[in-house]
């Protein structure tokens, strides 16, 4: 469970939320003895419903981990539609792979294996929506890049802006999180919001998801 959502609302959402998907819940399973910070499918859905909204056929992840965000994404592809998604980690990336392939949307799915920092010098747009979720101190250095591969109308949504609170001082008496992401996140927000070709909104579901609607 988050900090920022009640543990009885979540358990709420949670209850309305059964996508009734066994690959997905057997990820989720999986990962409560692990703890990789995957999102969770209250956040799968919220990305279910913007993807399915745009018609997107074009998507770029930044931070696969073992596959749960890309497998909601890639459900939600367009028909002939891909999903472009960078994950550091080659074992985690192996992984993502038989989850994509136990998930039966392989065919659609483009794991690229490295550092999204080099990685994204040498995809080309447009896509119709980015989900940044990999390294928090990247994501401002990668805004802008990010913002330039997507479409006018498209959206860029990024996950755990607000950080267990963090972000706001002295929401947490015993901060938890590396103050140097918390600093990361805070500056990212303030980029996001002021940016001149962004519109964003952020909901304060789980861990805070933003986001942004690309207009020129
Ligand atoms: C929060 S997890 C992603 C969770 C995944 N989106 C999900 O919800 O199922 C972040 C991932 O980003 C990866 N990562 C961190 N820095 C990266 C980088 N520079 N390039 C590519 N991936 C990176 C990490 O290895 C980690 O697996």
């Amino acid at each position: 469970m988050g900090q920022i959502v009640p543990d009885a609302i979540e358990r709420y959402l949670a209850g309305l939320n059964r996508a009734g998907d066994p690959v997905l819940d057997s990820i989720a399973a999986g990962n409560a003895t692990r703890g990789l910070p995957l999102v969770d499918a209250e956040v799968g859905a919220l990305l279910r419903v913007l993807a399915t909204t745009l018609s997107a056929s074009r998507i770029l992840e930044i931070g696969t981990a073992i596959g749960y965000s890309g497998i909601w994404l890639a459900r939600a592809l367009a028909p002939g539609g891909m999903l472009v998604t960078m994950e550091f980690d080659e074992d985690r990336a192996r992984e993502a792979r038989a989850n994509f392939e136990r998930a039966g949307v392989a065919d659609r799915v483009s794991v690229v294996v490295g550092d999204a920092q080099l990685k994204l010098a040498k995809v080309s747009g447009p896509f119709d929506l980015i989900f940044q979720d990999g390294d928090k101190k990247l994501y401002t250095p990668l805004l802008d890049r990010l913002v330039a591969l997507l479409r006018p109308g498209g959206l860029l949504i990024t996950d755990n802006v607000l950080w267990d609170g963090e972000v706001v001082p002295g929401f947490q008496t015993a901060p938890r999180q590396n103050p140097e992401d918390t600093r990361a996140i805070i500056e990212y927000n303030q980029r996001v919001a002021a940016h001149p070709q962004l519109l964003t909104s952020i909901v304060p579901l789980r861990d805070g998801v933003s986001i942004s609607v690309k207009t020129s």
